[in-house]
């Protein structure tokens, strides 16, 4: 019971890394919002103890600032929402660029500026960004706008860490290497088809790219959101957590 008394706002909470934390912070006794684009997704919570659901676009600043007068305040706001474009820079279109850097930045931008005055009023809240290894950390190859749009999340995570110290309100990012998802499946699938080699053989070369073995699990992370989100980690703002099974090593 960790986190209990605590109303936490997930984003991207749908699969993966997101619904892995949303349930993790259930458990552990929060009121959780677990929100996301894709309402059959939503709908896999129902019966699940402490969490509640939202349909939430966090590309769209009015439906954020609804939803925020929505629910009132809250003690933890996780910005989940992410997405991992795949190319080298003369693959990328100006479109590619903008969604990235709208999906992978701004939108904790506008979820940050609809939540951050109910923290303040509080005196005390959690922030917590996600990052990956792939940013500032580590260059990865065939992530120009993803490594860009991560290492964006840090900086702004840093700025926001720096503003708001002394005001209660604690900012950190939490920064994986490659973990299992949804969307891992079909980041694999992709590179299968562009290459020619099986689903199997691209899959062992995201596994032998980490040092420890294996593909992290979306539980993994979510124990240290949990840390973060909860007031064991009262002392840390700021921070860029690498969670990444020694990819950046
Ligand atoms: N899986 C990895 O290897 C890995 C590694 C490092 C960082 N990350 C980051 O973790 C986060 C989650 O990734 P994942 O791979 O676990 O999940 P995923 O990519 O499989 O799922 C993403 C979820 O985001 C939702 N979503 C998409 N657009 C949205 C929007 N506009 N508003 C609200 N929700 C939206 C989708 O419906 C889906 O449920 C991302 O920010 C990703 O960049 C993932």
């Amino acid at each position: 019971m960790r986190l209990q008394g605590k109303t936490i706002l997930v984003t991207a909470a749908g699969q993966g890394i997101g619904r892995a934390c949303a349930l993790a912070m259930a458990r552990e006794g929060a009121t959780v919002w677990a929100t996301d684009l894709k309402q059959e997704l939503l709908n896999a919570y129902a019966g699940v103890p402490n969490i509640k659901t939202h349909l939430l676009d966090v590309l769209k600043t009015a439906e954020v600032d609804t939803f925020a007068k929505k629910i009132g305040n809250i003690d933890v706001l996780f910005n989940c929402a992410g997405f991992v474009h795949q190319g080298d820079i003369m693959q990328v279109s100006d479109a590619d660029w903008d969604f990235s850097m709208d999906l992978n930045v701004k939108s904790m931008y506008r979820t940050i500026r609809a939540f951050l005055p109910g923290m303040l009023e509080q005196g005390k809240g959690s922030v917590i960004n996600m990052a990956s290894a792939a940013s500032n950390i580590k260059g990865a190859p065939n992530r120009v706008i993803y490594g860009a749009s991560k290492a964006a999340v840090i900086g702004l995570t840093r700025a926001l860490a720096a503003d708001y110290v002394a005001r209660g309100v604690r900012f950190n990012a939490i920064c994986p290497g490659t973990i299992e998802s949804p969307s891992l499946g079909e980041r694999i699938q992709a590179v299968s088809s562009q290459t020619g080699k099986s689903v199997s053989e691209v899959r062992d070369m995201f596994v032998a790219r980490q040092p420890i073995g294996r593909i992290g699990k979306p539980e993994e992370i979510a124990q240290l959101a949990v840390y973060l989100a909860s007031d064991e980690s009262s002392f840390t703002t700021g921070t860029s957590q690498i969670i990444d099974g020694g990819w950046s090593l």
